[in-house]
């Protein structure tokens, strides 16, 4: 319960009075069988559950797809095996955009998994996959989550008043509020069931490209940052040795398809489809009104700024 406390408090979030005594803590392990969990806790939980929100995964961009698999595709059939036992219970399962490819290491597993979830789809069982674009920080609070990949990447930007030039790139960023509020109408009716929604901005023309991404927080930024090549953004990335991208170089870097990088290959992506998602909101037109990034990143940017550039 500490941990979960204290998880909760880095995004200011604190638990009414009460509400503790609901919550039930079971260590265990999706990877493993049983979800590593005593045969009789395994089998009370499998008798008294209705509804399954597996929502825990490895996510890592430098590790190979192998140390991805236990956590992410065994831990896929374990949640399957689960959902299916005693009773069967409805398994609302996330993935992201990222299954459509092209393929990262946990990017691979993703896709790995959803094709496992899709089987089971095929042969009956009640699940629904969600699959949400990079998820942001609260549209009230504004804060998200310090260590993901792209908080590393703004807050490296503003460190080193530099940022890669990526033309025709989405990153289709979400605010979280809006991916859980969404997810959890959409799970409230078993009329929803086998089908995917794709969990990003419901209004396409309101979706920002890498371009416009860097122009916004350019234009927040009380020094002006400079755009480069992505190659030479990455050698000058190189220089920072304590930078928040340092650990994640190695994938950068890395060449995946003749001389371009993962995040190269990316350009002229295709557009995701919105229409199940938007159907199944229809009833509920006030989580359709997602508020764009360009308003979002206003409330978003004091968490990326480094102090010496804060205007607080
Ligand atoms: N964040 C995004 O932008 C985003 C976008 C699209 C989809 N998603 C999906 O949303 C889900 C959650 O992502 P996240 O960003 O919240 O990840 P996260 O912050 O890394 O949290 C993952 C959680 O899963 C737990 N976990 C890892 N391996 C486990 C295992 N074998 N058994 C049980 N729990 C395990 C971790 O526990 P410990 O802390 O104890 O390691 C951690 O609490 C993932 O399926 C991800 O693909 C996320």
């Amino acid at each position: 319960m500490a941990r979960l406390r204290q998880n909760l408090a880095k995004y200011r979030i604190y638990l009414e009075p009460g509400m503790e005594e609901k919550i039930l803590i079971v260590p265990g392990d999706f990877g493993q069988p049983n979800l590593g969990l005593d045969q009789h806790m395994y089998k009370l939980l499998a008798a008294s559950s209705s509804v399954v929100f597996p929502l825990g995964a490895q996510v890592n961009y430098v590790q190979p797809y192998s140390s991805h698999r236990a956590a992410n595709v065994h831990s896929t059939l374990r949640m399957i095996e689960f959902a299916n036992s005693q009773r069967p219970k409805m398994l609302h399962y996330c993935s992201s955009i990222a299954a459509y490819g092209p393929s990262g290491f946990v990017l691979g597993s993703q896709m790995v998994a959803e094709t496992v979830v899709w089987n089971a789809i095929d042969n009956g069982l009640p699940v629904a996959i969600y699959r949400s674009g990079f998820v942001l920080g609260h549209t009230q609070s504004g804060i998200g989550k310090p260590d993901d990949f792209v908080g590393r990447l703004f807050k490296s930007c503003f460190e080193t008043g530099c940022y890669p030039i990526l033309p025709a790139q989405r990153k289709e960023f979400i605010p979280v509020d809006f991916v859980v509020g969404a997810l959890l109408h959409i799970a409230t009716s078993p009329a929803r069931l086998r089908k995917a929604y794709n969990l990003i901005q419901p209004r396409h023309e309101a979706a920002i490209d890498m371009v416009t991404t860097f122009k916004l927080l350019n234009g927040l930024s009380p020094t002006p940052m400079q755009g480069m090549p992505y190659a030479d953004w990455v050698q000058r990335l190189l220089l920072e040795l304590r930078g928040p991208l340092h650990p994640l170089i190695p994938m950068l870097q890395e060449t995946v398809l003749g001389e371009m990088t993962r995040w190269e290959i990316q350009e002229h992506m295709a557009i995701y489809g919105t229409e199940n998602m938007r159907q199944a909101l229809s009833d509920a037109p006030e989580l359709l009104r997602c508020e764009p990034m360009s308003a979002l990143f206003e409330r978003y940017v004091a968490q990326w700024m480094p102090s010496r550039l804060s205007r607080k």
